[in-house]
């Protein structure tokens, strides 16, 4: 095949390739088979290796991802991405009703439509192709996440039909709740921290450095918003059909109404028809439909005159309260937790919910028995909100918090000023020694996570492990065969057993655990409050494990942002000859137990060229500290704001002048929290 004849013939796969994505992921009506479409995906992916030079922007195959973006460039929107003014009653949105009314004399016709849950972008195309994908940011700002975006199977990498040259389309990247729940799953049994909710899940993925595992998460998007100067058309109902057209994600479920009885019954249909929904939404969006009267309603300094959201109510149900375990921490607090008759609650059955602490149980009154409201909101796990007390029998009797620990026996003690019970019995209580070599293991200290799934409780079972350090003498003939009974959710029984394979990839877990770095190491141990920040502030100050030991209180609440709380938790800790046996003993399996500056001096090269300024307070750096910061991460700091500059951390009081300009020149401000995520300590 002549060069020509091989472009010619890439190009059309192209085309059909994405005609098909398109009937299936957009009109949900594929006309060929998921394995036709991989075959045709294949011989795709033959031609472009061969010919790279034919690889076209547009093509399926750069869903797949593999660019890795270390920091996403922030960019300014060309217009800015405001929000929406909240409403929560008809009541109130009978006055945007009237609002709206004060500005436009005559008919006013309305657009409702959903209200995503999830994670609002803006893309960009120019000539058809997808050019850019920025996140909202302060709205004024965004981070260009183009590379994560590409990836998304339902989002457009070329438009179809007649597009304009340029155009902006904004909308929500979401993550559905089937796809939620299975990743979900994946996590937990690969020992990850479950998300909490699919927004966040979504948000998480889209931050990720590395494309090719965003492509594996099931993203999805759906747009309601068309701007750009060659747009005109006379509704904004017309702009999303031509944004259908185009290939983009258009809900079905949109209504226009004339009058606010029609608005308020969409509202209540979908209040109730929500759960049924595979995404989530937390309330219905209402525009005005004429384009020409939103310009005439025009904009406030934070949303437009022409919309409002009504936002629903988080859903609750009352059920009876059967009965209260109380849980055992790694700290060795107690939390109760409610066994509730099981109530259908936002899409899923609810068998237990959260009641915080015994301050709590006792403010509401809260006794086994009663007819309790339950609510959920954003988050997975449901909370008692209220007690009917009206509905409580005769012979109900307060709840007393128990007294002693329900896994060791051992009496129960409160500390002044804490809300929470605590088991005393730190060294002998089973939870409280399970607990401490979880975390130990998790992601974000020793991220042993070959380990995870329960597997760290065999070994304790099996009395193998009880402290970290025994996890360093652990050989293969300890480990094969080791086996543990699991009782799934429905009840079924699965044998874990230790094969050879998981065998080999505990102990190379347990290996690759000895080059984490010191801050996580010094998390890992599990000193109260010592947190991952602490524990990432306490290791630049003091750089190794021995510095810290012989720290004495006012050397360490000499560190700006370690109180008094945490110093004497820390010189506690150490006191203790377990803990220093304990040290000695992760010391000789070879963990890291210092800091070591690089080469060049440096921490890390996170900062890389960056010109950084600070100004006003900060909590955890002295004004040299904060230079010597951004310094050994790469960055210079500077003292004075240039259009040079790449950003500002601002702390309390920051100086005016110095903000003032930095708005001025659309420089990128962030806290002292972000800087400090920025150079966290990612290994
Ligand atoms: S319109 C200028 N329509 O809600 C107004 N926003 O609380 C543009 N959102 O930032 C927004 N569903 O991220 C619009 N159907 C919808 C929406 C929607 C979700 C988000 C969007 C916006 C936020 C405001």
């Amino acid at each position: 095949m002549s060069g020509q004849a091989i472009k010619e013939k890439i190009r059309s796969l192209v085309e059909e390739l994405n005609e098909h994505n398109y009937r299936y992921y957009i009109l949900a009506k594929p006309t060929i088979s998921d394995y036709e479409f991989d075959m045709k995906l294949k011989e795709l992916e033959k031609l472009e290796k061969e010919y790279p030079q034919f690889v076209y922007k547009d093509s399926p195959t750069q869903r797949v991802g593999g660019s890795i973006t270390k920091n996403f460039p922030s960019v300014k929107h060309r217009y800015p991405m405001l929000s929406l003014s909240n409403t929560y009653s008809i009541e109130e949105l009978r006055d945007f009703h009237l609002r709206v009314q004060k500005i436009i004399s005559g008919n006013i016709e309305y657009v409702a439509e959903l209200k995503y849950d999830g994670v609002s972008i803006s893309l960009i195309y120019r000539k058809g192709v997808l050019e850019q994908a920025v996140t909202r940011g302060d709205g004024v700002k965004g981070d260009d996440i183009t590379a994560n975006v590409k990836t998304i199977a339902s989002i457009p990498l070329r438009l179809r039909g007649d597009y304009p040259e340029e155009v902006e389309v904004r909308g929500e990247i979401l993550m559905p709740r089937s796809g939620f729940e299975r990743f979900n799953r994946e996590r937990i049994e690969n020992g990850q921290e479950a998300f909490a909710n699919p927004r966040n899940a979504t948000a998480g993925s889209l931050k990720m450095q590395d494309s090719a595992l965003v492509a594996k998460r099931p993203l999805d998007a759906y747009f309601y918003f068309v701007l750009g100067e060659q747009i005109h058309f006379e509704t904004h109902y017309e702009s999303l059909q031509k944004a259908k057209e185009w290939g983009f994600k258009i809900s079905d479920y949109i209504v226009k109404c004339t009058d606010l009885k029609c608005i308020e019954n969409f509202i209540n249909e979908w209040d109730k028809a929500r759960h049924q929904l595979d995404f989530d939404i937390d309330g219905i969006v209402i525009k005005v439909n004429s384009i020409e009267q939103q310009k005439r309603l025009g904009y406030t300094a934070k949303s437009p005159r022409w919309a409002v959201a009504y936002k629903f109510k988080a859903e609750q149900k009352f059920t009876r309260l059967l009965s209260i375990d109380y849980q055992v921490g790694r700290t060795g607090a107690i939390t109760p937790v409610a066994n509730l008759a099981p109530v259908h609650l936002a899409g899923t059955s609810v068998k237990r919910a959260s009641i915080h602490n015994a301050d709590f149980i006792e403010k509401l009154d809260i006794r086994v028995g009663d007819l309790v409201a339950v609510e959920k909101g954003g988050e997975i796990i449901p909370k008692i909100v209220a007690v009917d007390k009206t509905q409580r029998s005769p012979d109900s009797k307060p709840t007393r918090f128990i007294q002693n620990c329900p896994a060791c026996g051992t009496p129960l003690r409160r500390v002044e000023g804490e809300a929470a019970y605590y088991c005393p019995n730190e060294k002998a209580c089973p939870p409280q020694i399970k607990g401490r070599l979880e975390h130990f293991i998790s992601r974000n200290a020793m991220n042993i996570m070959s380990l995870g799934e329960g597997k760290i409780e065999i070994l304790f079972d099996h009395g193998l492990v009880f402290k970290a350090s025994d996890l360093y003498h652990l050989n293969a003939s300890d480990l094969l065969g080791l086996e543990k009974e699991i009782t799934q959710e429905d009840g079924s029984v699965k044998i874990m057993r230790f094969r050879e394979k998981t065998v080999e990839n505990i102990l190379q877990g347990i290996e690759d655990s000895k080059q984490v770095a010191f801050p996580r190491v010094l998390y890992a141990l599990g000193i109260r409050y010592v947190g991952k920040t602490v524990a990432q502030i306490l290791a630049r100050e003091f750089r190794s494990i021995d510095n810290i030991r012989k720290a004495d209180f006012d050397r360490l609440t000499a560190v700006n942002e370690i109180g008094e709380k945490i110093a004497g938790s820390i010189i506690d800790w150490f006191q203790d000859p377990d803990h220093r046996k304990l040290l000695e003993e992760l010391q000789d399996a070879g963990l890291q137990f210092s800091m070591e500056e690089t080469k060049s001096g440096k921490m890390s090269g996170k900062l890389e060229g960056l010109k950084i300024l600070a100004t006003g307070k900060l909590q955890n750096f002295t004004r040299e500290g904060i230079k010597e910061s951004i310094f050994l991460h790469g960055g210079t700091p500077i003292s004075s704001v240039s259009s040079k500059t790449d950003f500002i951390i601002a702390g309390e009081k920051p100086g005016n002048s110095k903000i003032e300009k930095a708005k001025q020149l659309n420089i990128k401000i962030i806290t002292e929290e972000d800087f400090l995520n920025m150079i966290a300590d990612d290994n």
